[in-house]
């Protein structure tokens, strides 16, 4: 005699039943189980305590702190954002309050959200990397950490880290040594060959690889006849870089074995499903937040039903179903 699962599975009513249950979008990476893969990439959603104001940040399946350096910097002076078509320019300059502060004032309060907390962490140098690793390390609440190598807006320990085979690979070796977490390296568009950064991180130890960072460009007040901001470029980010970041996804899920998170002008449930079908295990909401702060909801509810249409157990599941 056949089981109820025999039975179902034989009819195919298991997916569709399955489709309706809570955890379609539950979603597991470097062994850790996220309740969704939507997550709010660094830099654009502070430490949470403002987007608190607006909603409940644990919907959330993980929040991706602004940079962490090992002192407080102040950033570039304004001005530091300027809009352009499709997106925005921004020189911000890892402004930060440092990771002793951050530890002190900040994770007590990530900690006590419902949802994952990854730090994003950078640095001038490779041994400052690994000083705030080794800080943060151990520290209760922090679930895994993103290297920035990839920031185009400052003089030391950005692109060109991340535009360098030989660096990316001692850079995240370095932080794996330090650190007792998932290490997922955070890589620049501004590089000629992607694949081959993503290959060196993954040599070096990462646990997973999130792309892409802004990409580097200028804007000019012609009638100031001069840069618009103050550190004449600034990385561009928001729908204008999406297609670029979608082709830099597909290539590099095709390249590596460890999961790739995808990040690039993501505004809506397409955007996010573009870059799942292109091969991301989860996607990041960056200037989709200051336009949308609720964009990162609207994509949770909106990826639960394109489970429920397509008669998918999880959002997992996705890539397979892509022709591409
Ligand atoms: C204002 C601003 C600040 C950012 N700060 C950081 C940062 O501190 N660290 C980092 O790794 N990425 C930072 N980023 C990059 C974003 O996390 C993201 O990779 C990039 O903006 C592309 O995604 P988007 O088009 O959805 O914004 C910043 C982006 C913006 C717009």
């Amino acid at each position: 005699m056949m089981t109820t699962l025999e039975v179902s599975l034989r009819s195919g009513r298991c997916r569709g039943k399955m489709a309706k249950g809570k955890d379609t979008l539950r979603t597991t990476l470097f062994g850790k189980s996220f309740k969704n893969p939507v997550w709010v990439a660094s830099g654009t959603f502070g430490y949470g305590e403002e987007y608190a104001e607006l909603y409940d940040v644990s919907k959330v399946g993980a929040i991706v702190a602004k940079s962490i350096t090992l002192e407080p910097r102040l950033g570039h002076p304004p001005p530091r954002v300027v809009e352009t078509p499709s997106g925005m320019l921004n020189a911000i300059g890892l402004q930060n309050v440092g990771v002793d502060n951050f530890i002190k004032e900040k994770l007590p309060y990530l900690r006590r959200l419902n949802t994952r907390v990854i730090v994003n962490i950078a640095g001038s140098s490779i041994n400052e990397y690994v000083e705030v690793a080794k800080r943060l390390n151990g520290r209760r609440g922090i679930e895994a950490l993103e290297v920035n190598i990839s920031c185009p807006n400052v003089k030391a320990g950005g692109i060109e880290i991340g535009a360098d085979r030989g660096q990316a690979l001692k850079t995240i070796a370095a932080v794996k040594r330090a650190s007792s977490v998932p290490v997922i390296a955070k890589l620049s568009p501004n590089v000629t060959d992607i694949t081959a950064i993503a290959r060196a991180v993954e040599d070096a130890g990462a646990d997973g690889i999130s792309l892409i960072n802004t990409l580097v460009g200028m804007v000019i007040d012609v009638h100031k006849k001069k840069p618009a901001l103050s550190n004449l470029t600034g990385g561009l980010s928001g729908p204008a870089i999406r297609p670029i970041a979608v082709a830099m996804v597909y290539k590099v899920a095709r390249t590596v074995d460890i999961p790739v998170i995808g990040i690039g002008g993501i505004m809506n449930t397409e955007n996010a499903l573009q870059f799942l079908l292109a091969g991301a295990k989860a996607i990041q909401v960056g200037t989709g937040n200051f336009i949308n702060p609720r964009a990162p909801l609207e994509i949770i509810a909106g990826l639960k039903g394109y489970c429920k249409r397509n008669k998918l157990s999880n959002i997992s599941k996705i890539a397979a179903d892509f022709e591409g």
